[in-house]
């Protein structure tokens, strides 16, 4: 049976899947009152030896079996696990009654998703699939601005992405090379699939569903195992008549300056009495104010708001955190939003495999 919700002390969480991404999805909980660390589950001996160290009074399980076989005590449970294992892994431990915060890609497919959403409904227990774009502080303003009306209405939106080689943190291959053959395996990328998840993501955030979607999704090897899903080009509608484009271009040797992933963005609405602009997130290309909003003939700066990107991990977490200890408000994303953003994703790599446009309704 699932913990009720709310829950009226500290979440007892389990980490499963404690490798790259834990190094940022761990940052809430080593300062969080709102939650306690009490397991941690991964097969890699070293991920998990290096976990422990930073979470010491947490108990250390291999496999999967064990830690739900347990009786430490468990609310919810935090899956970093490679993607394709993701629908194996949340089903059984929303089977088993935990809450879920679950890495994005939600999963590979439609039909993983809708057994990740029958076994959550199922036993009760609440799926939430983590977006930390939509917690990034500009992102949140760049919002704000285009709903208080100051840009005009809303004729257009575009995101850009440059993916490069050079910079930021070191990537492990490990970790490299099951999203190489998640491409090799399912045409599923690192770059339109994996990365674009989170501009799918705020587009749906800002605009609501999509309607129709076109693209081109081009492919550069590097190597027989080393596939990249890019150039890509891809086009929408929303349902609300907002038109969305989504570029992304490769330039391997172009050095970007990050803490994190070396991926330069840009998320750019134009309204109809001027825009507005976030000039990066995940890396520093352009080292100008995060948020520019251009209107009536004005160029207004933001140049305080949080845009490091690791911080919306952190406010991610104590949104769900919240959300489970009080019960009020609205789950961002909740499983039904998370499930809408798979389908455009998809429909967007189908349509490109046909192409042709497709229809969200008919397309996956
Ligand atoms: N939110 C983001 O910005 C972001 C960024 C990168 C990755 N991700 C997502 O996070 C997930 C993990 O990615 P990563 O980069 O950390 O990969 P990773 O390969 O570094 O880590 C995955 C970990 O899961 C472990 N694992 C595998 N099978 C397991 C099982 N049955 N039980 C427990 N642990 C198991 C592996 O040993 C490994 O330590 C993926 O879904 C990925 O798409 C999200």
């Amino acid at each position: 049976m699932a913990t009720p919700i709310p829950i009226n002390r500290p979440v007892r969480v389990a980490l499963v899947g404690v490798g790259k991404i834990c190094d940022l999805t761990s940052r809430a909980y080593t300062q969080s009152v709102e939650a306690e660390v009490v397991g941690l589950c991964d097969p890699d001996s070293e991920n998990l030896e290096r976990r422990g160290r930073q979470f010491p009074d947490a108990a250390r399980f291999s496999s999967l079996d064990d830690l739900l076989q347990s009786s430490i005590g468990i609310d919810m449970v935090e899956i970093g696990v490679p993607t394709p294992m993701h629908c194996e892994v949340a089903c059984r431990v929303l089977d088993a009654g935990h809450h879920v915060n679950l890495q994005k890609p939600m999963a590979t497919s439609l039909d993983e998703a809708d057994r990740m959403i029958a076994a959550s409904h199922a036993s009760g227990a609440a799926l939430r699939v983590m977006e930390p774009f939509i917690f990034f502080e500009p992102l949140e303003t760049l919002k704000a601005v285009v709903e208080s009306g100051e840009i005009g209405d809303v004729a257009g939106f575009h995101m850009k992405m440059v993916g490069t080689g050079l910079g930021g943190w070191d990537v492990p291959w490990s970790t490299l090379s099951w999203q190489f053959r998640q491409m090799q395996d399912k045409g599923l990328g690192i770059l339109v699939f994996d990365d674009g998840w989170h501009k799918f993501a705020v587009a749906n955030w800002l605009f609501g569903p999509v309607a129709e979607v076109m693209a081109w999704v081009g492919q550069t090897k590097f190597s027989d195992e080393i596939v990249i899903d890019a150039p890509a080009t891809i086009m929408w509608n929303h349902v609300n008549g907002v038109r969305g484009v989504f570029d992304l271009t490769l330039a391997p040797d172009t050095y970007m300056r990050s803490k994190y992933y070396s991926s330069d963005e840009r998320f750019e609405v134009t309204g109809t009495k001027g825009f507005a602009r976030v000039n990066h997130c995940v890396a520093y290309g352009l080292n100008q104010p995060s948020l520019e909003v251009y209107s009536g003939g004005v160029m207004r700066s933001y140049h305080e708001l949080d845009d490091d990107w690791g911080t919306s991990f952190v406010r991610q977490t104590e949104h769900y955190l919240r959300w489970l200890r009080t019960g009020e408000g609205e789950l961002v994303l909740d499983a039904s939003k998370s499930r809408e953003v798979l389908s455009f994703v998809l429909a967007a790599i189908e349509s490109s495999k046909q192409n042709t446009p497709l229809r969200l309704s008919a397309a996956v």
